[in-house]
């Protein structure tokens, strides 16, 4: 699909079937969840799971969240506990993917979940990607529709910026309500194990289900977690300009990503939230850092400086963000 055409679909019941059509025969189809754009296959078919490493240019051993229709279908092909079955009648349909251990008969392509015993679940809110599985009627495997090491999209145009003409199709979608990725929870082992932040926060996931881990996994390494969850590369949400994070001032050649009253020096900003709102920066963040990416190049700066987010709530997902932003580079 390397220098192929990609089609821009429609909401219409029409276009949803033709993107189903699509997925069917192998196809890489992009639609709006209310985190991000994701980029979908058949889970189920393994040719296809592997057209989206490719497509993204992403290592082969990150897992992929695989999305379903409802939560019956999601406990058909993953094993079911009392937290999870709780934690899914609370958050979904929404932004969480739960780490399940896969029945011997899950159909899932192994490519999805790259070889793991367990896979990441999740039953998207978002109106396009509901119909979507439920026209294939398979579960969809899909990750960000970006390009590896990218920054996640939240628009057409950002999908289109990076995937355009090495993917079949793209749905336009509308917005994306939540607009950081899904929180990921790993339920496989002794205890919930907090993997990514994400749209549902921390405090209401403690709320449903009592204490959840997180940080370093107690006896192990850093690189042990990441290698756990290999979606958690440092340097993966990397905008082309160098960012800093808790900035206090400006220099003569950055950039500002503001939260709350802008620093006073600031020549080009992009304002995440003016009242110092979580949730409303959280939606605005990929937002940003693809606007800031583009306007300052064009404007001649060389840096974004990014001001301090506090790290409560979607504050935290945010943090995580920005500093894998601002990591060093591989
Ligand atoms: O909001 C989202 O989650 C979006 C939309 C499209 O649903 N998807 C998304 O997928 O962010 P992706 O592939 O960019 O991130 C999936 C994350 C990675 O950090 C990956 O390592 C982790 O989930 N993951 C997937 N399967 C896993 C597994 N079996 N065990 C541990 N971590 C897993
Ligand atoms: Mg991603």
């Amino acid at each position: 699909m390397a220098d192929g055409v990609t089609e821009i679909l429609n909401r219409t019941d029409r276009d949803i079937a033709h993107a189903a059509a699509l997925l069917a025969a192998g196809g890489l189809v992009a639609f709006g969840t209310e985190t991000v754009y994701g980029l979908g296959a058949d889970a189920t078919n393994a040719k296809a799971v592997a057209a989206i490493f490719e497509a993204k240019g992403r290592p082969h051993f990150n897992p992929l969240i695989c999305h379903y229709e409802n939560e019956d279908a999601v406990f058909a092909h993953v094993e079911a506990s009392a937290v999870a079955r709780r934690l899914a009648d609370t958050f979904w349909p929404g932004p969480l993917t739960l780490v399940l251990p896969r029945r011997i008969t899950c159909p899932v392509a192994l490519l999805a979940g790259a070889g793991l015993e367990t896979l990441a679940v999740r039953v998207p809110a978002h109106p396009v990607a509901q119909r979507l599985i439920a026209a294939l009627g398979r579960p969809i495997a899909a990750p960000s529709a970006n390009r590896s090491g990218g920054v996640s999209p939240t628009s057409v145009t950002h999908v289109m910026a990076g995937l355009g003409g090495r993917i079949a199709a793209v749905i336009e979608s509308g917005p994306c309500r939540v607009g950081v990725e899904s929180t990921v929870l790993d339920l496989s082992g002794p205890a919930p194990f907090l993997l990514r932040p994400g749209g549902v926060s921390l405090e209401s996931l403690e709320a449903a289900i009592g204490p959840v881990g997180r940080g370093v996994i107690p006896g192990q390494a850093e690189q042990a977690r990441t290698l756990r969850s290999p979606g958690l590369l440092v340097s993966h949400y990397a905008p082309t300009l160098p960012l800093r994070m808790n900035a206090t001032a400006v220099a003569d050649d950055e950039a500002l990503l503001a939260f709350g009253p802008p620093l006073a020096e600031a020549g080009l900003v992009f304002q995440l939230s003016a009242d110092g709102n979580l949730n409303e920066a959280a939606a605005r963040l990929f937002e940003g850092l693809h606007w800031l990416d583009a306007q300052a190049s064009a404007d001649g700066l060389r840096k974004i400086a990014a001001m301090a987010v506090p790290a409560h709530g979607l504050g935290l997902a945010i943090n995580d963000r920005l500093s894998r932003a601002a990591a060093p580079r591989a």
